[in-house]
């Protein structure tokens, strides 16, 4: 029986030579001194013994066991010894070259851009107001002139709160509420998220961001208007920009206006921002219905004025040609550290 002691210590103790790496090593221990291993096996082997040879044969398993138990120990020890002085002399491991830099964070390109555009608003007189997210029906569409049964509300498909509010479709509601707050004349913008609940795909997105702006004054025209649109954008571009005018609908505005702006991305020749057509639509704007100016508390013959709805995220997009909107509200770094 002792013999067998003999040959697994034997066997052992190649094996622990045998092991390259404290992985292969360890492998080793679980198959000889593990709970299952070749040792506790020889413990076995003593209910074929009699009462008179076992005390002996115990003892020398014993023995076995702290052998190896002290070999393994000392191989653990050579091989992290090996591990170590190997790194140490790593011809490209040089321990004076400067370390990793850290991780700093940035500005979101919506901030950005937002920052932008309110710098020059404000540097023309323009007040900047902050309006709620979560909004009442009546500020959303009755107060713009889009009643219960109007189709305008079927194209904003909506996202209802319990409470019976519902998250703005738009920031148009703030002039009504900018109306309400201050005395004419004014200037003022409003920039913020707006809420959709729609397909979204490289060009819609749920959530995204618009400027609102509205003046209020005695006498405004169309041509005003226009004019200050058109200085807006050569503003926010800083160069002239490529627009189009076209006749455009919404129940808050007569007339009303969709003003394009040619695609910065493609440069006009057409890509997935700009659906292929070269333009994008960047500016809805109008002169304010006397409805919306009465609902605003003030008396539309004493009282006019132009709004538009800047589509902030198609700035960002076109500025940055990020060509898939679903980027700025993904919260990707890779995307966000490029900024
Ligand atoms: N609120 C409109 C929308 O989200 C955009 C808009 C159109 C705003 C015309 C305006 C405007 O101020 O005059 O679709």
């Amino acid at each position: 029986m002792s013999e067998m002691i003999d040959e697994i210590v034997a066997e052992g103790m190649a094996a622990i030579a045998a092991a390259g790496d404290e992985r292969a090593l360890r492998d080793v221990e679980v198959e000889f001194l593990g709970k299952k291993g070749k040792v506790a096996g020889l413990m076995q082997e003593m209910r074929n013994l009699s009462a008179e040879e076992r005390p002996a044969f115990g003892k020398d398993v014993n023995i076995a066991k702290q052998t190896l138990e002290k070999l393994v120990v000392a191989a653990r020890r050579t091989l992290q010894t090996a591990t170590l002085l190997k790194e140490v002399s790593d011809p490209f491991d040089d321990p004076t070259l400067p370390g990793t830099a850290e991780l700093h964070g940035g500005l979101h390109p919506l901030t950005i851009v937002t920052e932008e555009v309110e710098e020059i608003f404000r540097s023309m007189g323009f007040i900047i107001p902050d309006y709620p997210e979560a909004e009442s029906e009546f500020f959303n569409f009755e107060a713009l002139n889009i009643p219960g049964d109007h189709p305008a509300r079927d194209t904003q498909d909506t996202f209802w709160l319990k409470d019976g509010n519902l998250l703005r479709t738009h920031t148009s509601p703030g002039q009504v509420r900018a109306m309400r707050e201050f005395k004419p004349p004014f200037k003022a913008i409003f920039p913020g998220k707006v809420y959709r609940y729609e397909a979204i795909d490289a060009s819609h997105e749920h959530t995204f961001h618009q400027v609102e702006g509205i003046l209020i004054d005695r006498d405004v025209s169309v041509a005003n208007l226009i004019h200050s649109m058109k200085v807006l954008l050569d503003e926010i571009f800083k160069r002239e920009s490529v627009i189009r005018l076209r006749p455009g609908y919404f129940p808050f505005v007569e007339p009303g206006f969709e003003l394009d702006i040619q695609c910065a991305v493609c440069g006009g020749s057409g890509c997935s921002v700009c659906k292929q057509s070269g333009w994008v639509e960047l500016l809805p704007c109008g002169l304010i219905h006397p409805n919306v100016i009465r609902h605003g508390g003030l008396d539309p013959a004493e009282w006019t004025g132009w709004a538009f709805g800047l589509g902030l995220s198609r700035l960002v997009m076109m500025k940055y040609q990020i060509n898939d909107i679903r980027h700025l509200m993904g919260g990707d770094l890779r995307f966000l550290e490029q900024f």
